[in-house]
């Protein structure tokens, strides 16, 4: 039950009027990574792994439950409640950067989802966690062609710049929180 109410503790009310649920990864349901998976189009994928043909590979699924237990990272899911059950939509990753105090995130909505607004709550929520874990800078790479993300970075102030041909590099500097203890500075 605890478990449970925990799920819905932290939501937020999407620009239709439905409600997605926040709450960290857990190791259960990486049991369900390649479903989520098989819910990202060709083009997602190539959009957030940057290559023509990523698959799920034990060593991405080893990475990733590593990172759910490390302290200076976050991935946080949002998930919908509809008849069949919990549904995750999508997810959001903060791992430390390659500069001290700075992480990087990851964010990926399943395709019969985006355009709903999912992306904007994770991201904040990416946000959000990044301060708490008491990084100064949010960063991410993003490819040139990617205007949805290009867009929703712009919309939470994020500065976009041009890495190399064809990438984009965009970040935010983070207010740390008052009042409360960084927990990890890597
Ligand atoms: C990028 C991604 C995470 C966005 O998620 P989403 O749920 O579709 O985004 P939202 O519905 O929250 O849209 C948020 C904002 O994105 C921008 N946006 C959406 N579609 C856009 C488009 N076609 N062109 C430009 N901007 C767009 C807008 O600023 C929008 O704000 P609005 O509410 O005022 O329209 C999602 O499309 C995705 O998973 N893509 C594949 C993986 C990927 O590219 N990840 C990013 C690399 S880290």
């Amino acid at each position: 039950v605890s478990a449970r109410r925990a799920d819905y503790a932290r939501h937020a009310s999407l620009p239709g009027g439905m409600r997605v649920y926040l709450r960290p990864v857990r190791d259960e349901d990486l049991a369900h990574a390649g479903e989520y998976f098989a819910g990202l189009s060709p083009e997602s994928r190539y959009m957030r792994f940057m290559c023509s043909t990523p698959e799920l590979t034990p060593q991405t699924l080893e990475l990733l439950k590593h990172q759910l237990h490390e302290g200076s990272a976050a991935v946080i899911a949002a998930l919908v409640n509809h008849s069949g059950g919990d549904e995750i939509v999508g997810g959001v990753r903060i791992v430390p950067g390659t500069k001290p105090h700075h992480c990087e995130f990851a964010l990926t909505v399943v395709d019969r989802w985006q355009g709903r607004g999912v992306g904007r709550v994770l991201l904040t929520e990416g946000i959000r966690a990044a301060r708490e874990l008491g990084y100064r800078r949010i960063e991410g790479v993003v490819l040139a062609a990617n205007a949805k993300m290009l867009g929703l970075a712009q919309h939470l102030r994020m500065h976009v710049e041009r890495a190399s041909p064809g990438v984009m590099h965009v970040y935010r500097d983070l207010v740390p929180l008052r009042g409360r203890r960084a927990q990890a500075l890597p």
